[in-house]
Formats: structure tokens, sequence, C-alpha cells
């Protein structure tokens, strides 16, 4: 009998999609009991799991194969109008057309999406898993190929453009990242600013400085001023509580302290109070105007951890508010995408009345097991091995008794997913990757960062 990690690496193996004879990728969801609308595609945040693994199995032809084609089709000229993606952009998604007998790739930078969700993401974690094949692989020269050079830089122009507001962290339309459907979380949401300082770091590591001085120069000003922002601004405990809750408003000039005009009755307090442990403490869904949205997102507060966005003060009260508040936050399937769910009015405005993203579902606080892995990164990162533990014996057998679904459903995430795709990869890859993270925490290198130190982030350094 097939143990259940066999099961898994043979799923994955079933997974890959091959162009001209190569593999270049994974597909989203191997189910044939559904139609596939785009899960029969390569999604770029999907297969970063399935690139870590495959590293770590020494599978690099795979991951390298797919960080050429993507080069490939990310955009070098100028937008041709309105419609088109911008340069610099990478598609979230791929899949292989075949046209008279030949094979193409076709990318979706959003224009067949379901909403026209341009991905902002997709070029983050691109960075992200060029920096991991190099470290895996040992061989820089493969990032400093002109071509490479050129694509790291075209994201970082994207990324670092002058734009029209005057924060470090990155203004996004809502629905930009894995969640990338209507949830409120338009501005400046926690995922992508993990993902942007993760980006950032790794790009810092990678670039070359000849003839990119001025995108280096842009990156070690903003990196420090982008992690105070968040240390400050986001952060979410008992004392700040406290703070938010005493905050004067309209404060005009250069003395405020309530920066943002936060109106204290706008956010949950009087549970939150309850909610929050002694020493723990998470960073806010987003900030922005008169917003503090004091939902809990799994992946933006467990990447923080990982790239040292946080404090390691910070990232060991987030962990302590995950043991804490363990039923709400992972319930009986490892983990909640967020908590808690958009209820009544609030669902109703923030979702647009989405049927997808009933409380409870999905995107508004399903509970996804591809976070498995990274909770898992976040535990080993903290020294906290008895969360992963936990959090792994939650997963192990359902997963395969349920056929590794995409999503589950319910406040506990007792429900499969109503609509989740069966034979999910990253569902497999969330499990595979956190086995490994377990006996191995070694492999943490190849993902996560140390504190920032602005004398040693070049390229020869931390690689
Ligand atoms: C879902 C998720 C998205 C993912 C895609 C493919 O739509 O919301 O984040 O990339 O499925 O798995």
């Amino acid at each position: 009998m097939q143990s259940i990690e066999e099961q898994a690496w043979q799923l994955l193996e079933e997974s890959i999609i091959y162009y001209r004879g190569r593999p270049v990728g994974t597909v989203a969801a191997n189910d044939v009991s559904q139609s596939a609308l785009n899960y029969d595609h390569c999604f770029i945040r999907d297969f970063a799991s399935s690139a870590f693994l495959f590293l770590i199995k020494g599978r690099y032809d795979i991951v390298r194969n797919f960080l050429e084609e993507t080069l490939r089709l990310q955009p070098k000229k100028e937008k041709l109008d309105a419609y088109t993606p911008g340069r610099g952009l990478i598609p979230a998604s791929f899949k292989v057309v075949s046209i008279n007998g030949k094979e193409y790739l076709e990318s979706d930078f959003g224009e067949n999406a379901i909403a026209r969700v341009t991905p902002v993401d997709s070029c983050l974690w691109w960075i992200i898993i060029l920096r991991a094949y190099v470290k895996a692989t040992k061989d820089l020269q493969f990032a400093l190929q002109p071509e490479f050079q050129e694509g790291i830089a075209l994201i970082m122009e994207l990324c670092l453009a002058t734009r029209f507001d005057m924060y470090p962290t990155l203004l996004v339309p809502d629905g930009s990242c894995m969640i990338h459907r209507r949830l409120g979380i338009y501005g400046y949401p926690l995922e992508i600013q993990a993902l942007f300082y993760a980006a950032l770091r790794a790009a810092r590591q990678l670039l070359v400085c000849a003839g990119d001085e001025e995108i280096v120069i842009g990156i070690d000003k903003r990196l420090p001023l982008l992690q105070n922002h968040i240390r400050q601004h986001y952060w979410i405990d008992i004392n700040r509580l406290n703070v938010i809750y005493r905050f004067k408003c309209e404060e005009y000039g250069l003395t405020a302290i309530n920066l943002f005009n936060i109106y204290s009755d706008s956010i949950p307090y009087a549970d939150l109070a309850v909610w929050l442990p002694k020493n723990g403490g998470y960073l806010a869904g987003n900030v922005g105007p008169s917003q503090l949205d004091t939902r809990f997102f799994s992946l933006g507060n467990l990447m923080a951890i990982i790239s040292s966005l946080v404090s390691e003060q910070q990232s060991q009260a987030i962990m302590t508010l995950i043991e804490a508040q363990w039923e709400d936050l992972v319930g009986t399937m490892p983990m909640k995408i967020c908590f808690p769910a958009l209820e009544k009015e609030e669902y109703r405005i923030f979702t647009g009345c989405d049927p997808k993203n009933i409380p409870w579902s999905y995107h508004n606080a399903g509970n996804w097991p591809v976070l498995l892995w990274i909770l898992t990164a976040a535990a080993q990162k903290t020294g906290r091995k008895n969360i992963a533990k936990n959090a792994m014996e939650l997963a192990e057998n359902r997963l395969s008794e349920d056929e590794w679904p995409e999503y589950y459903d319910g406040a506990r995430g007792m429900l499969i997913g109503r609509e989740a795709r069966r034979y999910q990869t990253w569902t497999i890859t969330g499990f595979l990757l956190a086995k490994e993270l377990m006996l191995h925490p070694e492999y943490l290198e190849l993902f996560s960062f140390e504190e920032f130190d602005v004398e040693n982030a070049g390229y020869a350094c931390n690689l």
C-alpha cells in the first residue's frame, strides 16, 4: 500500500505541465469531475510551493524552465493601450496551447480572469522563486544573465515607480493577490506588503549594481521605511489597542499621533480585547486613510515572519496568538485564509454579494491547506515546532481521505469547500513541503530572510 506521502509525490508528478517536451510548471488542479475553467493553468503563486519542493529534491530543470518561460512572457515594451499588461508584469498564470500541431504558451495577465483582476503578487513571487533557485543551485550566474537582470529591474521599476501616494507600502486594487475577488482589501493589503518586502530583499541580493544603481539605491531606501511602517502602523496587540482605543481624531499637521485618523469606533475593540492573548499580537490586514482592517490574514502575517519584515519579538507574538486562538485560526484544518469572516451587511458591501465568498467560505475565512507549509516555516523560524506538529496532525490523514481539496468551509473548517477542486496541487505541495520543513529546517533558507542589514544586503552576501 502506498503511504500518504508517496501518493502526494505521485500526484505532484502527475501535475507537471510539459511544453515542447520540457517540464515547465504544475497545473493548479487535476480534478476531472469539474470543468477546468483556468485550473488547468500553471499559476505563478501556486507554483511557488511546487518550486521549493522541486529544488529540495534536486529537480532543478523544472524550476529553471519555469523561470525562463515566464520571463519570456513578461512584457518588455511600453503598454500598447490601457487594456494590455504593463511593462514588467508577470502573468497570473499560463497554459500550453497547440495551434496547427505547434505548442505555444498562452498567458493570462487578468484579461481572461474572472472580474479582470490584475495580479500584483505574481511578479513578487517570481523574484522569490528565482532567489530560491539560485540558493539551491548556487548558480548565481543564472540570475546574472542580462535577460534576468532586465526582468528583475523591470519588476522593480513597476514597484518603485513614483505614484500619487506618499507611503512606503504598495498601493494596489482589490483582489490583486491570492484573494483575487472583491473582499475589501484594496489599498495596502498586508499580503502584498509582505511579498513586496520579500521580493525587494531578494532583488537586492540578485541585482548586480552596474547599470542598475538607481534601482539598488531605491531598494535600499525603501526597505527600512517599509519595515518601520509595517512594524509600527500595522501592529496590533493589547498595548497598541489601548493606544488606538484612546486615539484623538482630526489631528492636523506634523505632530499628529493618529496619523491615519483612525476612528476607534470603526474597530471591534471589545472583541479584540478579549481575543488578544497577553503576549500575542499580529499585523492588521490593511492600513489607510481612516482605515484599520483588523482582520487577521494568515499569508501576510506568516510571510512577514519568514521575511523578517516583523521583529523577532513580533514574530513570537504572532505565533503566540495562533497558539492561543487555535480554534479560530487553525480549527480542524490548517489554516484560515483570514479571520473573522465578513458577515451580513459587511459581507454584502465588501464582496458585492459574491456567492462564492459567503461567510466562512473560500476567501471569506475558509481554511486553505496550502497555508500549512508557510505555517510550518514560520513555526520553524521562531522555534515553535509544536505548532507545526499539531497542525500536521490535523491535516495528514484528512487531506488524502478528502482527495486533497482546495479549501474547507465553516467556522472551524469542518466542511469540504462547496466549490473546492479536488486534487489541488498546492494543497498537495503545502502538505509535502510542510513535511520536508519539519524534518529539515535548513530548507527554510530557500525562502527566508534574516533581519535587514543595509551593509550586507548585496548579491555577494547572504545567498
Ligand atoms: C483560486 C485562488 C487563487 C489560486 C487559484 C488557482 O482562485 O483564490 O489564489 O491561485 O485558485 O489555484
